[in-house]
């Protein structure tokens, strides 16, 4: 999605949280091209960390201020729901043993399964928020102010 066309009630929260899309989409690029082990262990904590604090946005306050804004919407965040959680034992998995055999294939695994995730919730929900023109102005407020929190809390 092209953030120079998204009109000005939404640019500010759907900038946000495509930005974070973009911050892990990076380190998972990072991760692949590391070879270090003490290297991917580090950028698969922070990756788990940055997406517990996006989801967590996401789940708190994105996500209810768009239920019942339609149809269509409702049933992309039943759907969102259920991947967030995927991908909380995924994440819960490599948090809990950084150091294991299975690092790679969890974090492959992770990585493939948050980039459809990210794909759909910018090729969908965020389109379809645009069209239904929800309101989102106090929500970037709202979770910009979240985020910081959580990034103490969650550290
Ligand atoms: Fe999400
Ligand atoms: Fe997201």
């Amino acid at each position: 999605m092209d953030k120079s066309k998204i009109p000005a009630d939404q640019a500010e929260a759907l900038g946000a949280l495509m930005d974070d899309h973009r911050a892990v989409k990076k380190q998972f690029k990072a991760f692949k091209d590391t070879e270090a082990r003490d290297g991917k262990e580090s950028i698969a904590l922070d990756v788990c960390h940055q997406l517990t604090v996006h989801a967590t946005l996401e789940e708190e306050i994105f996500y209810p201020a768009l239920r019942g804004a339609s149809d269509e919407i409702d049933d992309l965040l039943d759907e969102a729901q259920v991947e967030h959680q995927v991908a909380k034992d995924l994440i819960a998995a490599i948090e809990d043993d950084p150091a294991g055999d299975l690092l790679e294939a969890s974090f492959t695994v992770l990585s493939e399964y948050v980039s459809h995730h990210i794909e759909e919730e910018e090729g969908e929900l965020f389109k379809n928020v645009i069209k239904e023109k929800v309101n989102l102005r106090d929500v970037a407020q709202t979770m910009a102010t979240r985020k910081e929190e959580l990034m103490r809390e969650l550290a």
